[in-house]
């Protein structure tokens, strides 16, 4: 960020953050909030933080909001979407808050795309924000349970996963003995080999190809399949790797 404005010409007007993060599952505290705010006064550019995965959280402290920030009003908005938090995806609802010129660009620029979404939506959607909390806690175990069966089930199958703290999502090294694949070799491996889909880090910036990401959007007994699955691929994998090149010896 710093060398993004010391060194852009023109130089950014916003800065667009996603904590908890999609992918790495990352959760920023206050102090690094506190920091970009401070960053983003003294340079005057916008804070846009994408809150998407800020309710699909697994120990007792929600993650943090910028807006906490004593003068986030002055340069930031904050924008989630109802598609994670009541699993509505394709739904096309969501919401911003934050500082008010912002809010009044976004309101006249949604004002020339679209007239707002379909009417029934819309009321399914005031009704989850306002008596939700429930449906939250529900969607939340459900995670809950899946980030615990892979755990314990890859972990058993020979592929240590740290827990995330939030999202749906795992962000993982890629094992040792295949780290010289490369994400994108890696990923197609395990769909060949033992019918299993990560996204390859890759896609994600080219510093993601050391990982993958694992998304818990399937049911407890599919990640214990899964997890089935990758114990037998690792079990014989020596002999697929020798058919492997690595990725440098295939370009
Ligand atoms: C970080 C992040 N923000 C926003 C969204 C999108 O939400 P919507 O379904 O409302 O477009 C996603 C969905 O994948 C996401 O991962």
């Amino acid at each position: 960020m710093h060398r993004a404005v010391l060194h852009s010409i023109p130089k950014p007007i916003a800065v667009v953050l996603c904590y908890p993060s999609n992918p790495t599952a990352y959760v920023a505290n206050l102090d690094f909030f506190a920091e970009v705010v401070r960053f983003a006064r003294k340079h005057d550019i916008y804070v846009l933080s994408d809150l998407a995965y800020a309710e699909i959280y697994y120990d007792d402290d929600p993650p943090p909001s910028v807006l906490q920030i004593e003068g986030a009003m002055d340069v930031a908005v904050e924008f989630s979407s109802l598609s994670k938090t009541f699993s509505m995806p394709g739904w096309r609802m969501g919401f911003a808050v934050g500082n008010e010129k912002l809010i009044a660009a976004l309101s006249r620029v949604k004002s020339y795309l679209d007239y707002g979404a379909f009417t029934p939506i819309q009321v399914a959607a005031a009704t989850a924000l306002n008596d939700g909390e429930q449906a939250i806690e529900e969607i939340r175990d459900v995670y809950r349970v899946r980030r615990a069966a892979m755990v314990d089930s890859f972990g058993r199958a020979g592929w240590e996963i740290v827990p995330p703290q939030a999202s749906m999502f795992a962000w993982v090294p890629i094992p040792e003995r295949f780290q010289h694949l490369g994400s994108l070799e890696f990923a197609k491996l395990l769909i060949e080999e033992a019918d299993v889909a990560v996204s390859p880090g890759l896609g994600f910036g080219e510093n993601g190809d050391g990982h993958v990401r694992i998304a818990l959007v399937e049911n407890e007994q599919r990640i214990r399949q899964a997890a089935r699955n990758l114990r037998r691929f690792l079990e014989t994998c020596d002999e697929t790797l020798q058919k492997v090149g690595p990725k440098s010896a295939q370009d």
